[in-house]
């Protein structure tokens, strides 16, 4: 597990929708656009399954996910490399509810995606571009 700076919490924090990439057991990717993602703490951030479909089957037999964000006034730009578990009950699939609900009631919050994140690359163009952060 690896603690995401500042910057990168913050880039995610400001940007929707954020596309995230999961694959297949066998690698076949999937890019969605999900506007609901935040968070937890440094190492952890959680998205809302509201209306996922191959991302929720890929789920289920590969955690593997990435997640791109970008900030056109700061010129930040990163990616994020992690595991994710799904939760349909317990006290993170509570969670997800209630902030899902605070946001849209009518939104069918199937799932908590949490997502331990593993490693953080600089996705901004020029000489850092691709280079692991932590
Ligand atoms: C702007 C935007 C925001 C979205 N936000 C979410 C979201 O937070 N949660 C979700 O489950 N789907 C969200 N979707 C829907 C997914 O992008 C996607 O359509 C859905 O997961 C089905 O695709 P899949 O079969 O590849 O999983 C959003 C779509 C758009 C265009």
């Amino acid at each position: 597990m690896v603690k995401m700076p500042p910057e990168v919490k913050e880039t995610l924090a400001k940007q929707k929708p954020i596309p995230i990439a999961t694959a297949t057991k066998d690698g076949t990717p999937n890019v969605v656009f999900v506007g609901l993602l935040k968070v937890l703490d440094d190492e952890t951030l959680m998205l809302a399954d509201n209306y996922f479909l191959k991302t929720a089957a890929n789920l289920s037999e590969n955690p593997r996910i990435s997640i791109l964000c970008y900030d056109s006034e700061t010129k930040r730009s990163y990616q994020i490399k992690g595991s994710a578990k799904v939760y349909k009950t317990g006290p993170q699939f509570e969670e997800m509810r209630k902030w899902v609900h605070g946001t849209n009631p009518k939104l069918p919050a199937k799932a908590a995606v949490v997502v331990k994140v593993e490693a953080v690359y600089d996705s901004m163009w020029g000489p850092s571009a691709g280079k692991l952060i932590v």
